[in-house]
């Protein structure tokens, strides 16, 4: 049975941050389901409309603003707190509520939301609240600033660190996830080929429920409570 003396990867995706008010992806009234992923989550998009895609992630930064981490996140931070670097956290998500909750070193594998990150020469520093596009970069003056964050046809960032979180695991959890956006969805498969138990929490089955031995659904600000007290337990 999994202890807090055991290793484990924590991967989050959009459902653990739904019930602090920020929409998911791909859920009823998603944003994909308002927004052409093609037009805002695309280099190719950005070049053909730059001042859109700022304008769609200058209002993601302000409901964002606006938001407030819930018990998952709160939860996940008690154990790592109990934890330390057995932890890894490692999320999909370009929001800050896991550290908002007190979490520390998440690994943030699509960016972050707060960030902005200069197209030439790479430097980031912290989004101003309305970016405009061209915005020139404080380091070397490129009008080239755009939001820090990882699109469609980009390589997600830190994958040589999760990768090697992932090998070395005994339990992988996957919450709040569609399974639908690799290479995350092929984290689980990875975790139950090394021998590590993995566990999904979510509000349905995701479309890669059978990489997991185990699974729980319903809201995740009660399920990751409830299997955080658990693990703390034993
Ligand atoms: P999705 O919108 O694809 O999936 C959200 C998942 O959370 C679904 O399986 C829901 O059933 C579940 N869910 C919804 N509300 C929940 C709740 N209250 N408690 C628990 N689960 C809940 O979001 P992601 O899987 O995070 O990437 O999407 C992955 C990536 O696709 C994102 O990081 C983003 C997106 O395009 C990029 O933009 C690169």
């Amino acid at each position: 049975m999994i202890s807090t003396r055991d290793r484990i990867v924590v991967l989050t995706g959009a459902g653990v941050s739904a019930e602090s008010g920020l929409g998911t992806f791909r859920d009823k009234d998603g944003l994909w389901t308002k927004y052409d992923l093609n037009e805002v989550a695309t280099p190719e998009g950005y070049a053909r409309n730059p001042a859109f895609v700022q304008g769609f992630y200058n209002a993601r930064r302000a409901n964002l603003r606006d938001a407030a981490h819930n018990a998952a996140h709160a939860a996940l931070a008690e154990l790592q707190g109990a934890m330390g670097d057995r932890l890894t956290l490692v999320t999909q998500n370009v929001d800050d509520l896991h550290e908002q909750a007190g979490s520390r070193d998440v690994i943030h594998m699509h960016g972050q939301l707060m960030r902005a990150l200069c197209g030439g020469c790479g430097h980031r520093w912290d989004a101003p609240e309305d970016m405009q596009p061209h915005h020139p970069c404080p380091s070397c003056a490129a009008p080239a600033g755009r939001p820090d964050v990882v699109w469609f046809g980009e390589i997600p960032y830190h994958m040589d660190q999760i990768t090697d979180a992932i090998t070395g695991c005994d339990l992988f959890v996957a919450i709040g996830t569609s399974g639908n956006v690799y290479p995350a969805a092929g984290f689980a498969a990875m975790a139950r080929d090394i021998g590590a138990v993995t566990l999904e929490l979510n509000l349905e089955p995701s479309d890669v429920a059978t990489d997991f031995v185990a699974s729980r659904y319903g809201p995740a600000s009660e399920i990751v409570p409830a299997w955080v007290a658990e693990v703390l337990a034993r």
